[in-house]
């Protein structure tokens, strides 16, 4: 089976919104967790999707989906502290729902990525069948440099060879489980996704073309970019039938 897993586990420090983890924030009047799982629900090769959200806010999560997009595919569970603890408390769950065979594929993605499209979706689950694993990334248009202490720089790689990372990553449950039980407690400290963790062990994922607009809404400029992408988006895309039947009834929960 191939599993939708989204991490909306995380309290969004940076963003510093004192009322709700930004997650849960409105875009264009839309929670930002709702417009990323609709795309998840348009996306038919997916045939369960679990969200992770902190343990504080799941009966807040819950009647946020009830009332935007009620579906039985989708299923929220707690997260962890951190991103990666996250991720395996989203396979744990799948596991215990689901059971686990062998081909089981998972397809994690941030929640404050919600400009992701059912097309890199599929590219990502697509190109994660040779090995097991794929991740999204787009070419660096700016030159990196690498500084370990923040006022000088140690290396500039050239640029033709450095890509951003995004998600979607999918992985064969399995081997990310196995591969995670071999790294020791420092790996797993420093590793925050899945991809960081095959990588470690020298296990091959291929790329699938990400785009600069699937932004990770981490800051308040990032907040207000996004807000100007999804008024321009809905106003030019009319909504879709089953978008359209995915409004909030008259008890959506305040989301401010
Ligand atoms: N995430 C998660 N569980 C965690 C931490 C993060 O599921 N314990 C999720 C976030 O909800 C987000 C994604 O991972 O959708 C990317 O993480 P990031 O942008 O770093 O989110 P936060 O950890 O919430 O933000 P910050 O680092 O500013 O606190």
């Amino acid at each position: 089976m191939i599993f939708g897993a989204i991490l909306a586990g995380g309290t969004g420090t940076r963003m510093q919104s004192a009322a709700l983890p930004k997650q849960f924030l409105p875009l264009a009047g839309c929670p930002i967790l709702i417009r990323t799982l609709r795309v998840f629900l348009n996306c038919e090769a997916l045939e369960h999707i679990f969200i992770a959200v902190p343990a504080d806010h799941l009966d807040y999560a819950r009647r946020l989906v009830e009332n935007w997009c009620p579906d039985e595919r989708v299923t929220l569970t707690p997260g962890g502290a951190t991103r990666t603890d996250t991720l395996f408390a989203l396979i744990d769950r799948i596991s215990e729902r689901f059971g686990s065979r062998p081909d089981d594929r998972i397809v994690t993605h941030d929640a404050v990525r919600p400009f992701v499209t059912v097309e890199m979706l599929l590219d990502n689950i697509a190109a994660a069948q040779e090995f097991g694993a794929a991740g999204t990334a787009v070419p660096a248009v700016d030159t990196i440099l690498e500084s370990a202490d923040g006022t000088t720089i140690q290396a500039i790689p050239p640029r033709n060879r450095m890509y951003l990372m995004q998600t979607p990553q999918t992985f064969s449950i399995r081997l990310l489980r196995d591969t995670y039980r071999t790294l020791d407690n420092a790996e797993k400290a420093r590793l925050t996704d899945g991809c960081g963790v095959l990588v470690a062990r020298g296990i091959p994922v291929r790329l699938s073309p990400g785009s600069p607009a699937n932004i990770k809404i981490t800051t308040p400029a990032d907040y207000a970019l996004a807000q100007a992408m999804a008024a321009r988006i809905d106003g030019s895309v009319p909504l879709r039938k089953e978008e359209s039947e995915c409004k909030p009834s008259d008890t959506a929960p305040s989301i401010r």
